[in-house]
């Protein structure tokens, strides 16, 4: 009975020795600065090019739906080619291509938890008055991200601004029936409306 009772405290004893010396786990950083700056110099140009050609493809091809159709045949555009024009920039440069948002509009552009640590960071640059700046990060799987600020202008809140002040009541209805869900309204000029994403797969 004794022996028994001891190779039971003995066990206890090394299970409990051989957790404490088990390597603390690091919390995995959500977002890591990298060490290496040519690469990350590199990469920042490449984004913000990326973000760059992307912006004015995205601006013209809604301009355009605007001037042919209004805004009710614009909305209707970005329904259905917002995200395959941002896909035709991906497959262009090799990265992937993500606008997202904190107030997403498409359900598929909803950021994530990494993504609200950054709009939060460039949210209280804004609240300084600064102007937000881009950032680079490697994610938890090594992959390259480029993040961008997405800021609100007067031509937005025709779709992003005031439910029926600054959205008419027609083109409020064909918004929430294309997006049951949508939070992307009730913006102001100079607002943080999400950012672009860029990942480089490494
Ligand atoms: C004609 C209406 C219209 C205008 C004007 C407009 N948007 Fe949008 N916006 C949309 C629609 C519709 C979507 C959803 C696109 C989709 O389904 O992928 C969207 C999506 C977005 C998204 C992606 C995140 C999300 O909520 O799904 C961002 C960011 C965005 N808009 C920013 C802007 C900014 C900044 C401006 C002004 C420069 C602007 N939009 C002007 C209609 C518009």
């Amino acid at each position: 009975m004794k022996a028994k009772l001891f190779n039971l405290y003995l066990t206890f004893l090394l299970v409990s020795v051989w957790v404490a010396c088990e390597p603390a786990r690091q919390p995995q950083a959500a977002a890591g600065p990298i060490d290496n700056d040519s690469l990350l110099i590199k990469y920042r140009q490449e984004g913000k090019l990326i973000v760059a050609e992307s912006f004015k493809a995205l601006s013209k091809a809604l301009l355009t739906a605007i001037d042919s159709g209004g805004v009710s045949h614009a909305l209707q555009f970005c329904n259905l080619q917002a995200i395959p024009l941002t896909d035709s920039m991906a497959r262009l440069y090799g990265a992937e291509v993500r606008r997202v948002s904190n107030k997403n509009r498409n359900p598929a552009n909803k950021a994530s938890e990494d993504d609200l640590e950054i709009m939060t960071m460039m949210q209280q640059a804004i609240e300084k008055s600064k102007l937000p700046s881009d950032t680079i990060f490697d994610d938890k799987t090594g992959n390259l991200i480029y993040a961008a600020p997405i800021v609100i202008a007067p031509p937005c809140l025709r779709c992003h601004g005031m439910p029926e002040n600054e959205i008419a009541a027609g083109d409020l209805q064909l918004i929430r029936s294309l997006y049951p869900d949508d939070k992307a309204v009730d913006y102001q000029t100079g607002m943080l409306r999400g950012i672009w994403k860029i990942t480089f797969k490494r």
